[in-house]
């Protein structure tokens, strides 16, 4: 496919992000919903880029096209980056956001404001069919409250505190989070690669 990337990921939310981010430009996003396939992948790699390029890899191999795939997280300084890669399954292997989110408040419960220091990470990389490969990295800094705020968005955003904007990720309307978070700062990295791939 010319002009066309492949997202590892068939995860409505994150495919609505990226197409948002990346904008309206010479390249058609598509991703593993618009493939009659059945894309698999063990997200049990050791770190948050060895989960992208998993699915990166896949998707290239298995559409022929250039793709790129993310893995994200939330690493807490006061747990020494726990959750991390674990972010999702944080509470067990099917957690929903709310146990999960339960879970992280009760191992901070009684830390001061000065010690819940925490930063989401994502990492994307980008594999072309031929087997070239390159990775980026973005990351947002925040602060873990001590009870949920706002209702918008998925996973942590209720307890993730932007201290310049005094709101959590979950009081941020999708433009403004798209802005500032750790997805737009990767994303932002990659829009040049994907030209050099691309062309
Ligand atoms: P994924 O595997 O990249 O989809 O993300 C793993 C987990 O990290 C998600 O299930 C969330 O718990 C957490 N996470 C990643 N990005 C965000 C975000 O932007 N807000 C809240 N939680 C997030």
């Amino acid at each position: 496919m010319k002009n066309a990337i492949i997202l590892g990921s068939g995860n409505e939310g994150k495919i609505k992000e990226f197409r948002s981010i990346l904008g309206t430009g010479s390249i058609t996003l598509f991703s593993w919903k618009d493939f009659d396939c059945p894309f698999s992948v063990r997200e049990d790699g050791a770190s948050f880029w060895e989960n992208a390029f998993r699915k990166a890899s896949l998707t290239a191999q298995i559409t022929g096209s250039v793709s790129v795939a993310d893995d994200s997280g939330l690493e807490v300084d006061y747990l020494n980056g726990r959750p991390g890669i674990f972010s999702a399954r944080y509470a067990g292997a099917h957690a929903t956001d709310q146990e999960n989110n339960d879970k992280l408040l009760r191992e901070l419960e009684g830390v001061p404001f000065t010690k819940r220091g925490a930063r989401f990470v994502c990492a994307i990389v980008i594999f072309s069919p031929e087997g070239k490969w390159e990775r980026v990295e973005g990351e947002c800094r925040g602060i873990i409250t001590e009870n949920q705020q706002g209702s918008q968005g998925f996973g942590y955003d209720p307890i993730f505190l932007v201290p310049e904007l005094g709101k959590t990720f979950a009081e941020l309307s999708a433009e403004e989070k798209n802005r500032i978070s750790h997805r737009a700062r990767a994303i932002e990295k990659l829009r040049p690669l994907l030209t050099k791939y691309v062309s």
